[in-house]
């Protein structure tokens, strides 16, 4: 281009038609981060400024969701192997009808079709009873985890969540509740600080052997806690608190191995 005055005119529009072709060709090869989720839904929804839900839209492409090909078809139904309009939409209702996967009351059956451990707890719990009898005055999955984002919350976000019916001016009784659930997940947290603590300890140890056996304590730890978090949407912790205790007895039993090499 810095030659471009000992050119002709004809010369110099040839350039700049080829020039265009090429970023043409360039922005078609870039990978988007859209494309790369593979969704003619999200493909189609980013693209045209006319489709609902910018924030939502967003919030699904930083997501545990988008980031692991989840998409929206996986919640609203429709067909995402079209890039046709009326047959991409077909079957899709909003979140408003009763019928619709994403209304709230059927929530715990579209999110449970994958994440079975915490719809199970959920199950038991007297906010799924609460919802069963069409009662919406308890949370559904989207109160603590958000539409479509998989959030998780901290244990004082989940503190304000349960305040928000639980708490002094709240719909439901026992204010207590709230505060309780919040001493819960902190020593959630602070259990698995302690198996972030081992990790690199454990990745240290150079016999073999020994360094097999204390990964094996480590899972062995690991899934009690799992099992912790999924019992927690009983929201009666009694087995929260069990599996917490095996938890807290296996971390600190691979943490004594940890401490005395042998
Ligand atoms: C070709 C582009 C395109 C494709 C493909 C597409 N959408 Fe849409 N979608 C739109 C536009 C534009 C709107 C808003 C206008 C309308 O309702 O038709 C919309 C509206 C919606 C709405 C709101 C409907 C309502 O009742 O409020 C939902 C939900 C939705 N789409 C989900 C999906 C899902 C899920 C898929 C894939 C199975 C999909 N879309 C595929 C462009 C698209
Ligand atoms: C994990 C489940 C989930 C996924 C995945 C998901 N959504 Fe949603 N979506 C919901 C829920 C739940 C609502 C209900 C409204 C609310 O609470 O915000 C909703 C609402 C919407 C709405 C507003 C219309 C309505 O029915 O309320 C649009 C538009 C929409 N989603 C589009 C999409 C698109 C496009 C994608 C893919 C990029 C997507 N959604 C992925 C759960 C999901
Ligand atoms: C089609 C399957 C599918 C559906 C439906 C689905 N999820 Fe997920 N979800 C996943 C996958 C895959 C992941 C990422 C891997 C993992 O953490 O298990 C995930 C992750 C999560 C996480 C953890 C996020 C993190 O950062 O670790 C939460 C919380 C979650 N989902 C909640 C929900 C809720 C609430 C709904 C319904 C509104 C829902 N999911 C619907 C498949 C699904
Ligand atoms: C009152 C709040 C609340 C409601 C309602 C709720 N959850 Fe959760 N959920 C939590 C908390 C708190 C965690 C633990 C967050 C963490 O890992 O620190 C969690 C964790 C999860 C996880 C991650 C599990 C793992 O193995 O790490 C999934 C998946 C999930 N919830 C799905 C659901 C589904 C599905 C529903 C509806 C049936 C639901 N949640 C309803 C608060 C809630
Ligand atoms: C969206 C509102 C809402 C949220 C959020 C909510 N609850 Fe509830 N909860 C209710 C309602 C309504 C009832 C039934 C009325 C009652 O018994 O007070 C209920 C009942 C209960 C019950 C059974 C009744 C009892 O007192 O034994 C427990 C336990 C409970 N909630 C714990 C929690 C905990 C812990 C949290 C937070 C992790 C939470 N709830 C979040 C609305 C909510």
């Amino acid at each position: 281009m810095l030659n471009a005055t000992k050119t002709t005119m004809s010369e110099n529009a040839r350039g700049a038609e080829v020039l265009i072709i090429l970023l043409a060709l360039l922005v078609l090869a870039l990978p988007s981060p859209i494309a790369a989720q593979q969704s003619t839904c999200a493909d189609c929804h980013f693209a045209d400024p006319r489709a609902p839900g910018r924030d939502h839209l967003e919030d699904w492409d930083r997501s545990a969701h988008g980031r692991n090909r989840v998409g929206c078809e996986k919640c609203h139904g429709g067909n995402a192997a079209t890039f046709e309009s009326f047959l991409a939409h077909r079957g899709i209702l909003g979140s408003a009808n009763p019928s619709s996967p994403v209304h709230p009351r059927n929530l715990p059956t579209t999110c449970g079709a994958c994440h079975a451990g915490p719809f199970v707890a959920f199950q038991k719990s007297t906010h799924f009873e609460l919802l069963r009898k069409g009662d919406d005055r308890g949370p559904v999955c989207a109160t603590c985890h958000g539409p479509v984002a998989g959030d998780r919350p901290s244990p004082k976000a989940l503190e304000g969540h349960c305040a928000q019916c639980h708490g002094p001016r709240g719909i439901a009784l026992r204010p207590e509740r709230a505060a309780g659930a919040r001493t819960l997940y902190e020593a959630i947290n602070e259990s698995r600080e302690m198996l972030a603590i081992a990790k690199p300890l454990i990745g240290r140890v150079t016999n073999r052997t020994r360094r097999a056996e204390l990964e094996g304590m480590y899972q062995q730890a690991e899934v009690p806690l799992t099992q912790a978090v999924q019992a927690g949407h009983e929201f009666v912790y009694d087995n929260l608190n069990e599996r917490l205790a095996t938890a807290l007895q296996r971390i600190e039993a691979l943490l004594g191995q940890l401490a005395n090499p042998r």
